[in-house]
């Protein structure tokens, strides 16, 4: 992978919280800005992200990869109106959301293997292994919600969850460390691991090479909380709620949180099959969806 690409997963355990429309248009903004950027529909079984693009009938999909049509990924990249701007989209095949292990493996490698500065995962809804496992490989999330507290507690437990099928798969030879992750599940009858302070004490114990490891992974884990179709003030501050639970439960202090305001001309811009960015680049989605994607860069 060159050093400079970035895959970024854009992820949300709610379905309807806004991770396509978001997905599409920052794609967009960061070609603007003079990326080059590759938008991959990997909502395995409810694909749509090309419809936002006003592609009815993909010359491509997915599907042509999984079901090997094609070699590799980067044989079905789709144009889009904008140089710079490729995308994938998605397969429509009875079964595909349960990818098999192999399969799943394969598509992950072509996608590292993409060439651009930025690759951007729309992800399907919900915490299966599937969707957790592309958060992993893409190293950095965007993790979107609406501002409603079932929503916010969704994407925490998410986080939890992806946290902790990582440190299965990274330890998966040590026992040690497996049964204390075990453990840490039940945190009824084991408060003493309910943190992930309290889990590194007891991991240190038992293994202080691995309790190093995880201390690294939680802090390379880049995410960036984006509470979306904010109405008021108290909308926007409401992901402080996840940052918080991630800081005190899970070790994670570097999350940073951006808002992105309601706006009617999101269905509007749907109504017309163009990308909001595009269809109204003064609106206040695109200006909130701009200001992210500067400060990615
Ligand atoms: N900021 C916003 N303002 C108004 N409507 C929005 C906003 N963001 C998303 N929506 C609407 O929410 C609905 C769900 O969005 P979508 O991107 O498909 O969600 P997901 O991919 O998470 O299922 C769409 O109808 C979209 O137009
Ligand atoms: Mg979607």
């Amino acid at each position: 992978m060159e050093i400079s690409k970035r895959i970024v997963a854009i992820v949300g355990p709610k379905g309807g919280v806004g991770k396509t429309t978001i997905s599409a248009n920052l794609a967009i903004a960061l070609s603007n800005l003079g990326k080059d950027v590759i938008a991959v529909d990997l909502d395995l079984g409810a694909s749509n992200l090309h419809t936002i693009f006003g592609l009815k009938q993909p010359k491509f999909r997915l599907d042509d990869f999984i079901l090997n049509k094609v070699k590799s990924l980067s044989d079905i990249v789709c144009e889009t109106h904008l140089k710079n701007l490729g995308i994938i989209c998605g397969g429509d095949i009875p079964g595909i959301a349960n990818l098999d292990y192999n399969k799943k493996l394969k598509l992950i490698r072509n996608l590292s293997d993409l060439k651009g500065d930025f690759i951007l995962l729309d992800l399907g809804a919900g915490a299966s292994n599937n969707v957790v496992d592309f958060l992993i490989i893409a190293k950095e999330g965007l993790l979107i919600t609406t501002p409603e507290i079932p929503s916010l507690l969704n994407v925490y437990s998410f986080i939890k969850t992806m946290i902790f099928r990582r440190l299965n798969l990274q330890f998966k030879k040590n026992n040690a460390i497996i049964e204390l992750l075990e453990q840490a599940k039940d945190f009824n009858a084991n408060p003493h691991l309910k943190t992930m302070e309290g889990f590194l004490t007891y991991a240190k114990e038992i293994d202080v090479e691995a309790s190093k490891s995880i201390e690294k992974i939680l802090d390379n884990f880049k995410s960036i909380i984006i509470v979306n179709r904010v109405k008021s003030e108290q909308d926007a501050n409401s992901g402080k709620v996840i940052q918080n639970l991630m800081s005190q439960y899970l070790n994670i202090k570097t999350s940073t949180i951006r808002t992105i305001r309601e706006d009617n001309n999101v269905q509007i811009a749907i109504a017309k099959m163009k990308p909001v960015i595009l269809h109204a680049p003064e609106s206040l989605f695109a200006k909130d969806m701009n200001i992210i994607a500067r400060k990615l860069l």
